[in-house]
Parts: structure tokens; sequence; C-alpha cells
């Protein structure tokens, strides 16, 4: 039992829902009330909220000592007069806390009491309630799942820190501990500022002289915006005047904002209103989603990621796909589309893009340098280009999430302007190197630190000269030349960029379409500095990568016949067309045309027996994202298919050769890891090539996307653990899977 006797002082809501839920878990023996007026003491007893009540804690305080709790919830500006009673009254051994809203001034008010803060008192602030108020509405279950932050000091007891902390505990809330300054600046920006608002607008309304009847027309934006307007008028009188200084800092902010409103409203300056919309927008949603634990969230303090919502894939053995499938916008090309949109002159109009969580992240690190970027809704973003120079220092550092696409690209343009930045990232890319694309840029005189062995958080200096360099780069990777390109339109020359082998050329494309000139010849792109970027009109093709499980699933699952509409086919992306060719799939491409400077075709794959093959190594490049997909192709071929030469898969999203060796071999495939590829012993034309069991996706979402597809050939259930990136790439994955004749159940923890 975590406490003996609580006392409540102030039976309101905040009090008595403590005393109702600690009653409930039978988590304290039990509950005496303190009240100023009899009728409160008689509602609290009768509603059995406690077990008796008093006037005052002078009643009760003889019988009080270790182990016993006193939680004092009166109005902020009344806890100095019930301290200084406490301070007379109570043996030094009771613990006493308090869930006032601010805690500064209850920090004073001890002071003042006690002379010096006293090591029983523990400073705590349950972040729930509700706009009712007063003993009737108690709620034993108002604090489940709820935030209470204690501001702890060093004269605080360590033993009435633990006391206190397992009392909130015991009714389900989560503790978090703060500075008592970080809690009382937090709180006036989340609580106190929209407590303000609220009251003020209603009052406002309410005094229209021009229109008594106004709350006649009110509807759901008014309600839902000022319910907190009812809440307690002594609370909130008291927290306003307690947290005077926190709260006049978000006041000013938030009145020279909307000061900034008006002159736009004023002035027609749609680009800033468009901006002030969008980006709340994007903000409100990106709340709701945290509420909702869905998909990632970004870091909440200290560069940590907030943990990842627990998804689960069960799939069932067998079956087949058919059908016509227009899988998500190309990921490459939706990232290029919001970095160049961004940088050109004018309004970029896109179509197609990815609404998945990796573009997005790239979305909101423009919103967050300034960028006015309408949407994505249905695929359709209107990106407010800023031009070569105009974009603005970001609040705090960019969080990228899962997305090396934007973490790598981003450094290269980030070298080239004018303010500091830090990009940081998720736990998988925080563990992906970095220095591959940090040296050139270091050669071309940026001035930029990673973390520890060249991981994230990168921090790039702004205000660096760069100077254009001829980089002939150690590995093929479009990230790193497409990283080095951008940064070349801010360097001073010409900038030279030749791979060892060819890999994707978007940036080269897509650069030319803005109007800014790539050379190609050979291995080597170049381009000078001093050019610009035209605002261009987007036509994002369907992701070649998503469209790959498809492929591969039509290829394994006798019977398939699948068609994928819009595929872009870009010849440094087409590799797993060959590959699977080669292996004797069944492909025809049909209505080819060129997009937006991008061929596109309809890409119909019926089943046929594969066979196992040597990849040539000059597809590896080609076929980068697609090898996860590909082994399970090889797992139900016919003889061995040996690959090489593709070491870079070792530092993917995971382990790509590692993780997908680990789970083939689970599930009863010979596959062996080498150095830089894998040996699968393929199981051709049985049955079952597939035992059923548990994988581990290591949050990579094309390994998750690969295991559900190998399921077709299984002769069990697969489980695939850790599916929650998948909407990093391909966020309709599931409901398209399902559609094509997958038989797939999510789980979510
Ligand atoms: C990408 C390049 C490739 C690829 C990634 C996207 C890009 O990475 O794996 O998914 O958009 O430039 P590397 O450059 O590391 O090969």
């Amino acid at each position: 039992m975590a406490i003996n006797k609580l006392v409540i002082v102030g039976i309101g809501l905040i009090g008595g829902s403590l005393a109702a839920a600690l009653k409930k878990a039978g988590a304290c023996r039990e509950v005496i009330g303190v009240a100023r007026r009899q009728v409160t003491c008689d509602d609290a007893v009768k509603l059995g909220v406690v077990d008796r009540a008093y006037l005052s804690i002078g009643e009760v305080a003889a019988e009080l000592g270790e182990g016993d709790v006193v939680f004092i919830s009166v109005p902020t500006l009344t806890v100095e007069a019930i301290l200084k009673q406490c301070q007379q009254c109570l043996d030094s051994a009771v613990t006493i806390t308090d869930g006032a809203s601010v805690k500064g001034s209850v920090l004073t008010a001890a002071k003042n009491a006690y002379g010096e803060l006293p090591s029983q008192l523990v400073l705590g602030h349950p972040i729930a309630g509700s706009e009712k108020s007063g003993v009737t509405a108690a709620n034993p279950d108002l604090y489940r799942d709820h935030r209470i932050i204690i501001t702890p000091t060093e004269e605080t007891g360590r033993d009435h820190l633990q006391r206190v902390t397992q009392m909130w505990e015991s009714v389900d809330a989560e503790v978090l501990v703060m500075p008592v300054a970080e809690h009382d600046d937090v709180l006036a920006a989340t609580s106190h500022l929209p407590h303000a608002i609220a009251y003020s607008l209603v009052d406002t309304l309410a005094h229209d002289a021009e229109n008594e009847n106004i709350f006649r027309y009110a509807a759901g934006g008014f309600r839902d915006f000022t319910r907190i307007a009812s809440s307690d008028p002594t609370m909130w009188h008291d927290i306003m005047l307690a947290n005077r200084d926190s709260v006049l800092k978000s006041l000013d902010l938030f009145t020279d904002n909307l000061t900034r409103m008006r002159s736009a409203i004023e002035s027609g300056d749609s680009e800033y209103l468009l901006g002030v919309f969008t980006r709340a927008k994007a903000a409100r949603d990106h709340f709701t989603k945290m509420l909702a634990k869905q998909a990632y969230t970004a870091p909440v303090q200290d560069g940590k990621t907030m943990q990842e919502n627990e998804i689960t894939y069960r799939v069932s053995p067998g079956g087949q796909v058919n059908g016509q499938i227009r899988v998500p916008g190309d990921k490459s090309i939706s990232h290029r589309s919001i970095m160049l949109g961004s940088l050109a002159e004018g309004v970029t109009e896109v179509e197609g893009f990815l609404e998945g969580e990796d573009a997005l992240a790239t979305l909101q690190a423009f919103r967050d340098m300034g960028v006015v970027i309408e949407g994505p809704d249905q695929g359709q973003v209107r990106i407010h280009g800023v031009g070569l120079n105009g974009l603005q220092a970001p609040p705090g550092p960019l969080y990228v999430g899962n997305s090396g696409t934007s973490m790598r690209l981003l450094a290269g343009l980030l070298a080239g302007q004018s303010f500091d930045t830090e990009l940081t990232g998720d736990e998988s890319l925080s563990k992906r190197p970095m220095n591959r694309v940090a040296n050139p840029l270091r050669e071309m005189g940026a001035e930029i630190e990673t973390g520890e062995n060249g991981r994230p958080p990168v921090k790039i200096k702004g205000g660096q000269a760069l100077k254009a360099i001829d980089y002939d780069m150690p590995m093929a990777s479009a990230q790193v030349k497409s990283c080095v390109l951008l940064a070349g339109m801010y360097a001073d020359g010409v900038t030279k960029v030749t791979e060892p082998a060819p890999t994707r050329d978007h940036t080269e494309r897509m650069l030319n379409g803005f109007g800014y000139e790539v050379k190609r010849e050979g291995a080597m792109a170049e381009l000078t500095s001093g050019g610009s970027l035209k605002a261009s009109k987007i036509e994002v093709p369907a992701d070649i990568s998503s469209a790959t499980f498809f492929m591969v699933a039509a290829a394994i699952a006798p019977g398939s016949d699948v068609t994928l509409t819009h595929v872009g086919i870009n010849p440094t992306r087409d590799g797993v067309i060959n590959i699977l060719r080669a292996m004797g799939a069944d492909i025809t491409l049909d209505n080819q045309r060129e997009v937006g400077g991008e061929p596109v075709a309809d890409i119909r794959i019926r089943y046929a027996s594969l066979k196992g093959i040597e990849i040539p190594e000059d597809q590896v490049p080609l076929a980068i994202d697609e090898f996860p997909a590909l082994f399970v192709a090889a797992s139900c071929a016919e003889g061995e298919t040996v690959l090489t030469g593709a070491e870079e898969l070792r530092v993917k999203e995971s382990d790509r050769i590692q993780v997908m060796a680990d789970g083939l071999q689970k599930l009863g495939v010979k596959a062996e890891p080498t150095p830089d590829g894998i040996v699968i012993q393929g199981k051709g034309s049985e049955a079952g090539v597939f035992g059923g069991g548990e994988v581990e996706s290591h949050g990579d979402h094309r390994i998750a996307m690969s295991f559900t597809i190998a399921a077709l050939r299984g002769t069990a259930e697969i489980k695939i653990n850790n599916c929650a990136n998948v909407a990093t790439s391909f966020p309709t994955f599931v409901d398209l899977a399902t559609g094509a004749g997958i038989t797939l159940k999510v789980e979510s923890a």
C-alpha cells in the first residue's frame, strides 16, 4: 500500500478525483477531507469520495505521521495560508504535496511559511482536469494515462519524493520530473495562455453591444474553442497572477502574432495567412497523431524520440494477388519536389506526392524554414518558393524521423545557408553514417559536426563560403551525389561529381526541369553556381520501390496476375525488372510514356516459375531498395541466387543483409549472409517455401513488407514485429495488399 492516510485539503475536482482514484485502486488506507465549508464536507462523505471530513487541517494533524500524505488542492493563491497551517501543526515526517498549476508561486509560499523549503514538501502538478469543478465532478479515472509533473528541489526528501511518485503511479498516471521554472514556462504557453484567450474571447462576445443574441448563432467552432472558459474562475484568476511573468511572455508573443495577422488581413497578404494556417494545421494534425499514438512522433526532449507505436502484422499463409494497383508516389521524387520547389522562384504545383512520413519530414523541415506549403491534400501540394537564398533559420533542430534522404540532401542545401542548423532523426537514422556527406561538404569549405562515429545529429554552421569541388564518390550513392550537387548551387565555380556506378538521377533531371542546368558526361554530373530555379509543375509517378512488393508477390504466388499502373521506370531505377526477368518472371510493360521528364509505364506481372541467378553487380545500385523483396523471390526460385557487391545494404534503415538472412532462416530458408551480399538456396516449386513464425523487421519498412508477401508461399502464419515504419514510404500498403488478396491483420499495442 503506497499510503497510509491521505488528507485532501480542498475537495474539488482535482482533490476529489485523487481521493476517488486512490480508493478505487485500494492504494490508501483512509482518505480524510478538509474543506472550507461544511456542505462540501457533507457532500464528499455522502458521495463516498472521503471517509471523513473536517473544516481545518488542525483537526486531523495530531493523528498524522510517517507514511501519511497531505495533498493540497486549493486555488493557487490560497496555498500559502494552508502551508502556514501545516507548518504549525504537521509533523515533519508527513509528506506534503500539491496540485497547483504554478510551481514558482508555491515555492515562494513554502519559503514564506517555513522560512526555508521543508524536505517533506514535494511540488507536483497533474496535467489533467476538465471544465467541470467541485466535488460532485470527482472522477476516479481522471488521472489514468495522464501526466503528472513533479518539480523537486535540492531540499526535497527522497522518501517523500518516492511516496508521491508511487501515489500517482498507483492511479495509472505517468510521472515526469522537471525544474520549476521550466514547468511554469511550458504551462504558461500550453495551458494558461489558451485559458486567458478563451475567457477573453467569450467575454468579448458576451459583451458585444451590437449583437446581444450572438451565442444563438455560435456553433461547433465556438464550442470547441471556448470549452475551457467554463472552468473555475477563482482558480484561473489565481493562476494568471501566480504565474505572471511566464504568462505575460506568452501573451506578448501571441498578441504580436495576432497583430501581425490583423495587418495581413487588412493588406490582403495571402501568403502570410496561408503560411500561418498551413503551418498551424500541420502542427495541430501532428498533435492529433501524438494523441492517437500513431506512427512515430518527433522528439520530446533532448533529441530522444518518443516510443514508437508497436504495430505487428499477422499474415495468413497462401493465396495469390490480382488486379490493377496504383501504388503511392515515388519517395525520391517527392522529397526533391519539396526541396527544389521551396528554393524556386514562384509557386510549384505537385501531383501524386507521397504522403508518407519520410517525405512529410522533408516538407515539415521546409515549413520550419519559413516556406509556405499548402497541402498535401490527396497528393496535391503547392509550394510557394522563396528562391535559393530565401530560407529562414528554423526555430530549433530539424527532425527528419527515419529519413536518410532528407538528412543527407538537406545537409548539402543547408551548408549553403547563412544560418546554423542541426539535423536529428529517429533511433534507426541516428545509427546511419553521415560522414559520406559531411566529408565532401567539408572539402567544399562547410563547417559540419556530426555525432559519434559520424552519426547524427549533424550540425551545420551557416555563413561559410563554399567552393566548388571535383568529387569522386567512393560509393554508388544517389544521396551523396545529390547532396554535393545541391551544395554546388551555393559554391563558387563548377561542381563535378563522378559516380563509380550509375545511381538514380532524379536530382539531375529535376534540377534541369526547374531550369538549373546540370550537364552529364559519362559518369560525371556537373553544375555551375550562380543559377536559379524557376517554379515547375511536377507529376510524381508511382514508386517502383513500392510496386516491387506486388511484382514479387505476383511472381511467386501461382495464379497471380497484377498490373501496376503509372510506375516510374527511370533506367536508374529499373534493376528490379531486369533481375526478375533474368530469374524468369513474366513481366510486360504497357503504355510507356514520359511524364514530367520521367519515363512511366504500366507493369503487368503474372506468375511464372523462377530460377536462381547470380545477380549482375551492375544492377545493384539500380535495385538498391528492392533487395529485401528480391530475397523473398530468390527463396521461391529453383536453385541458388547469389548477390555480391551490395555492402551498401548493410547501412540502410537496417542492416538489410543480416536482418533478411535472420528472418529467412527463421522461416526455414537457407540464406547465408556474406560481407557484401547473400547466398540463398531457393526452394523452387515446393508448395510451402516459408514455415510460419515470428520475424523482426527492426523498424525497417521494406523488411516488414517483404515478409508480408512471403506469406503467399508460407505454410503457416507469419508474424512480423515492429511494422509502424511502413508508413514512412507506403502508408496505404495494408489496404492495397489486402485488396490484392493478401490476408493480413494489423495489431497495435
Ligand atoms: C535515395 C537513394 C538511395 C536509396 C534511398 C533513396 C535517394 O540511397 O536507398 O531509399 O532518394 O536519393 P543511397 O544514396 O544511400 O544509395
